[in-house]
């Protein structure tokens, strides 16, 4: 007997008025979890700022935006592992918005290599850069802004940052989203005084242009991924974008240092 009739599908976007007034820069708008959050954000009420290194997947998010009746504003391309480039991103938010209440800190580069193959430069430091600094830096220039009026900041980690998945190199990616986990208790710490609230979702395996190649190039890689899974389908960008909306929105004012685990159920075996 199948019981796929049970695993709904991601809800799709759709309007409301949960982030009305409210200012929100997410970053990696070019592409999956990023573009996802920003589309719903908007179609929710929010100012939304997007940005990404690649210019062309940034504008298409800005016309996707259009598409559904909504306007984003973009800087692109922008490289967010340059803090000059990342402070130039933060006052142009603040100028053209008035202020600053969330920071989704979505982008991320990750390279995946088994240790014995890893350069410690290429893969290695280009990990921790990409994924743990990217965070640090775009909180460090958004937090004197986000002290005016407090605010919520929304970070990556993932399951990884919990659990090992068999035919994943996944080395450097584990430790850079290890990080962002931790960093994330210690920044709520440090923001609470100001009304800053900071909290990580740490997803499992999401239908991105991140994971298309893992999926399609590594035989038996799909199977694996879903064998971990309580609720038997991938996720897709729209199941974090809900989750997103709701930390960043003050339904969530009394939930700080959390993070949700939005993975199907990966983790909790
Ligand atoms: N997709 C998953 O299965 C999964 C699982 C766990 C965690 N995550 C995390 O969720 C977040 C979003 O994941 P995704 O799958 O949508 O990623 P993705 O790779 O599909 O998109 C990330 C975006 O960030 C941009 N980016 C990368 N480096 C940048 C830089 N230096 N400056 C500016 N932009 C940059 C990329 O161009 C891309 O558009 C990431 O932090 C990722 O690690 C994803």
């Amino acid at each position: 007997m199948t019981t796929a009739w049970k695993f709904k599908p991601a809800l799709p976007a759709r309007r409301g008025d949960r982030l009305s007034g409210k200012v929100a820069l997410v970053t990696g708008t070019g592409a999956g979890i990023g573009r996802g959050i920003a589309l719903l954000f908007a179609q929710q009420g929010a100012h939304v700022v997007g940005c990404d290194i690649d210019a062309a997947s940034a504008q298409a998010t800005v016309d996707a935006a259009r598409a559904q009746g909504d306007a984003i504003d973009s800087v692109h391309p922008l490289d967010l592992t340059q803090p000059a480039q990342v402070r130039r991103l933060v006052e142009h938010t603040v100028q053209r918005c008035g202020g600053l209440d969330v920071l989704v800190n979505a982008a991320a580069f990750g390279a995946f290599q088994w240790l014995e193959a890893m350069d410690y430069e290429r893969d290695w430091r280009r990990t921790l850069t990409g994924e743990a600094d990217i965070v640090f830096l775009a909180c460090q220039a958004a937090w004197p802004h986000l002290k005016v009026r407090g605010g919520s900041v929304i970070n990556f980690a993932s399951a990884n940052a919990h659990m090992a998945l068999p035919l994943s190199p996944a080395l450097a990616h584990c430790a850079g989203k290890g990080a962002v986990l931790a960093m994330s208790r210690q920044l709520a710490m440090e923001g609470a005084p100001h009304g800053i609230r900071v909290n990580s979702i740490s997803p499992a395996l999401v239908v991105t242009e991140a994971t298309s190649r893992p999926l399609a190039d590594i035989p038996g890689f799909e199977e694996q991924v879903l064998s971990k899974f309580m609720v038997k389908r991938l996720g897709q960008p729209q199941d974090i974008a809900w989750a997103a909306l709701f930390l960043a929105s003050d339904e969530s004012s009394w939930v700080t240092a959390s993070e949700v685990n939005i993975d199907a159920g990966a983790t909790a075996w």
